[in-house]
């Protein structure tokens, strides 16, 4: 594997590729890697050749009090694991190299980003699209592959990529949980001792509203009112938002139709924590992928 720091060098190689007709895979990460982006970049592998991994910390999808400075670094393990898996190519370029002096563009994905996520931390997306429209302009990639535990990032980019006219194809992969259920995410090193334990009950409150779909219920007040039930037994667990909504508007539904998504974030302790399941229609039924 060759780890590139550039965006020069990044360029070149991946123009080369494409000049040989080789597929590019794109897999974006922040680092302090786990099985969750592994299974990205097995997806990728199994689609592409090469296939990089960009590894970069963007300060521009964190607010000002959020945890920009704590985020965990894990360079030299993340690049082991990356050999082993045998990845191409590792893109980890600096702050610097992505924002120099002058940098003055962003883009923004209007009314789907301000919503859910968007709406508790302001200007998050925004960072988040202006760094994967440069890694997409950078690397070129033919597919890119994004994680479902990031529901609301997914549908933007996948938005991005059709208004802005992309030739990438964005393939979003299921979720990687821990043993009781937790979304595996680089932030779960905040969680300590009660509140690791305490951060199951998402999951288990999205596996309730799995079962009452598959009972028939199809109001999503009250499976959302299931929901929150399972959530309250956990003094730790604080609820910021829990909604069922359109895959497309990302807007609430009143009942479920088409495909949807519970989407829903919590504080665990001080940790922010977000978490949904799937909802696609199966003939008469629902089926419900958590
Ligand atoms: P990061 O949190 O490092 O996640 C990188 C990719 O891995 C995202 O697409 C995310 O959805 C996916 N992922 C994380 N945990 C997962 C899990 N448990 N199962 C499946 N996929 C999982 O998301 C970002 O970085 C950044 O916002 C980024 C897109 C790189 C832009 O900076």
């Amino acid at each position: 594997m060759e780890t590139i720091h550039t965006i020069e060098w990044m360029k070149q190689i991946t123009h080369e590729a494409r000049a040989q007709d080789r597929i590019v895979g794109l897999v974006p990460t922040m680092g302090a890697l786990h099985e969750g982006h592994f299974s990205l970049i097995r997806a990728a592998q199994r689609e592409c050749a090469p296939v990089v991994v960009s590894l970069f910390v963007n300060p521009k999808q964190f607010g000002p009090s959020e945890d920009l400075n704590q985020y965990p670094r894990t360079l030299e393990a993340d690049r082991a694991a990356l050999e082993a898996l045998g990845v191409d190519y590792l893109f980890a370029p600096s702050p610097q190299e992505m924002y120099p002096p002058g940098f003055h563009t962003a883009v923004v994905v209007e009314g789907l980003s301000d919503r859910l996520e968007g709406r508790s931390r302001p200007g998050h997306f925004r960072g988040v699209t202006t760094v994967v429209l440069k890694l997409f302009g950078i690397v070129q990639p033919r597919f890119a592959y994004f994680g479902r535990k990031d529901a609301q990032q997914a549908r933007l980019i996948r938005q991005m990529s059709a208004d802005l006219n992309l030739d990438n194809r964005v393939v979003v992969c299921p979720i990687v949980r821990a043993a009781d259920g937790l979304a595996l995410s680089s932030r779960n090193v905040y969680l300590k001792g009660e509140d690791r334990r305490a951060s199951a009950a998402l999951s288990r409150s999205l596996a309730v509203v799995r079962d009452e779909i598959a009972r028939g219920e199809r109001d999503t007040a009250r499976l959302l009112a299931a929901l929150r039930r399972i959530l309250t037994t956990e003094p730790r667990v604080a609820l910021d938002y829990a909604e069922i909504v359109d895959n497309e508007t990302l807007e609430p539904i009143a009942s479920l139709r088409g495909t949807c998504y519970v989407l829903l974030a919590a504080k665990v302790g001080d940790t922010r924590l977000i978490d949904n399941a799937l909802i696609e229609p199966d003939g008469a039924n629902f089926k419900v992928s958590v």
